[in-house]
């Protein structure tokens, strides 16, 4: 008797409450399952489209879904209003089995219509996915108008070999499906040639609901150059020019070149190199102006004497008498007192010739040979050929020259090549080379850029060790200073020298 009872209270029961049919059900219990997102991060995170629009019928069955993975638990809302809803707002019901990514009605009332909201919540975090839920019901036979977009492409950026997913979907209602293959289809936005299904390029056509929302899946493996552009998802529900376009671009995304930082170290390593860039910078501004002093400095302090050598003296200044002011008057004394140097003087008796002859015979006693040439002491004038000889002549001699012209050298270049370094205030260069003479160097006098000139020529002269304030030194300098003779005693001995020798 109990038995029977509880028979008919079940069948009663199946009566009252209109069951879903068994296609409805394995729609709710499948749609999240299927044609998920491939590759997924880990974390919280939608694993397929949410469909941002749904239209239903009055009267007919609805399913809203929003697929997740990595979520401890999803609340839902409708119009900010959290689950469950008296039956005047909502008559959407949550589907348990689906560990509520799912809810549904069997039969929408106009009232259901409004925005849902899924809200999904890991440890850390949070997502929402909102669905506007549109009801139509002004004809019981179904929709029959245009269809209706429920999920429009989304553009997307897509690295060269990566593979993109587009998807597009629309409720077409129960209106004349002449042809339900081609109601959706994507093609090239350029072309009016339906996509082929094979090869790198996939078409997953899908339906809900009766059919009354069609929608495709457009999968383009190993992505090439030439599958950028845009494409076309074109859903016709029969009847002709009804049917709508939506596009969607495949842009190209540019490799990532520092993968791995996250955006806050990567914003900290720009600055670091900017940073680094203007400290380059200012290096080589200070390099390029005080280079040369502190070449000298880095020379004088680090580079070996030379001592013990058996030499005299660390230059031997060789002029003729024209140039006799300069010489006395400038040159020997600056490099005496003002930088210690130990300098012994020749003056050349004849205009630029054989002045090899002349100076060979003292030139073994020195460190360094310095000739003094000007336009009056070259007989020939300052030609380049008349340069030229002179250097000639002097490169015959076995220590290491250096010619101070005190005037610009006749420019050539195959006489001078002239150095980049000395061009900087007034273009008038202050060194040169001889090219066909690489044991002569040309330092060119300058009034206006003397402090090159002198900077120049001691770093052509050996090694001096900076003045020490160490008083020990000083009177060693000043010892020094004093043994030194005068220049003009050695210009009298010079000469009696040059008199001995003709
Ligand atoms: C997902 O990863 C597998 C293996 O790691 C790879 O073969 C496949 O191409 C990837 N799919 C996508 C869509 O990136
Ligand atoms: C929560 O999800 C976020 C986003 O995916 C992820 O970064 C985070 O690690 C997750 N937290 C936990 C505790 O899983
Ligand atoms: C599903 O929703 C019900 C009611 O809001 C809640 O009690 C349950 O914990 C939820 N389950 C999950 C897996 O979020
Ligand atoms: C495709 O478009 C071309 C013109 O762009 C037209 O000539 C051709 O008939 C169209 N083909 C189809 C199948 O619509």
């Amino acid at each position: 008797m109990a038995r029977f009872v509880i028979t008919v209270a079940l069948l009663l029961s199946l009566t009252i409450f209109v069951p879903k049919t068994r296609a409805e059900d394995n729609e709710l219990k499948d749609y999240c399952s299927m044609h998920r997102f491939e590759n997924l991060s880990s974390g919280l995170r939608f694993t397929k489209e949410v469909v941002s629009s749904e239209y239903a019928n009055v009267g007919s069955f609805k399913a809203i879904h929003c697929c997740l993975r990595g979520y401890r638990s999803i609340e839902w809302y409708k119009d900010n209003r959290p689950y469950p809803w008296p039956g005047g707002e909502s008559s959407f019901i949550l589907y348990p089995e689906s560990a509520n990514q799912t809810i549904y009605t069997q039969e929408v009332r106009a009232s259901d219509a409004g925005r849902y909201s899924c809200r999904a919540r890991n440890d850390t975090t949070a997502l929402e996915g909102d669905i506007s839920l549109s009801v139509l019901g002004e004809d019981s036979s179904g929709y029959k108008g245009r269809p209706l977009p429920t999920y429009k492409p989304s553009s997307q950026l897509v690295p060269l070999g990566g593979t993109a997913r587009l998807f597009c979907e629309a409720y077409i209602g129960r209106a004349y499906i002449s042809d339900a293959r081609n109601s959706v289809m994507w093609r090239r936005s350029d072309s009016n040639v339906t996509l082929p299904n094979h090869g790198r390029l996939s078409q997953y056509r899908v339906s809900r609901e009766d059919d009354q929302i069609v929608g495709s899946y457009l999968v383009i493996e190993e992505i090439s150059l030439e599958d950028y552009g845009e494409y076309m998802c074109q859903v016709s529900n029969g009847v002709d020019d009804d049917d709508i376009k939506l596009p969607a671009h495949l842009y190209r995304q540019e490799p990532h070149f520092n993968v791995g930082l996250q955006n806050g170290s990567w914003r900290k390593s720009l600055l670091l190199a900017v940073l680094v860039l203007v400290l380059l910078c200012s290096v080589a501004a200070f390099y390029g102006r005080c280079w040369l002093p502190l070449t000298l400095l880095c020379r004088d302090k680090f580079y070996s004497l030379e001592e013990n050598d058996g030499k005299i003296c660390d230059a031997l200044i060789c002029y003729h008498e024209k140039d006799v002011n300069f010489v006395v008057g400038t040159i020997i004394p600056t490099l005496e007192t003002r930088y210690r140097y130990k300098c012994n003087s020749v003056e050349l008796s004849n205009l630029s010739q054989h002045w090899n002859l002349e100076i060979n015979p003292h030139a073994m006693a020195a460190r360094r040979l310095v000739v003094v040439i000007s336009p009056e002491s070259l007989n020939t004038g300052w030609t380049e050929s008349s340069v030229s000889h002179v250097l000639k002549l002097l490169s015959n001699i076995p220590i290491r020259t250096i010619v101070v012209a005190l005037k610009e050298p006749p420019s050539s270049s195959s006489l001078m090549k002239r150095s980049t370094q000395g061009n900087r205030d007034d273009g008038a260069s202050n060194r040169a080379t001889a090219a066909d003479y690489p044991d002569v160097e040309v330092l060119r006098w300058h009034e206006a850029n003397e402090r090159e000139f002198w900077y120049r020529l001691r770093l052509s002269l050996p090694a001096m060790r900076p003045a020490n304030s160490d008083p020990g030194c000083q009177s060693v300098a000043m010892i020094v200073q004093a043994n030194s003779k005068t220049p003009h005693q050695q210009k009298v001995r010079s000469r009696e020298s040059l008199e001995v020798l003709v």
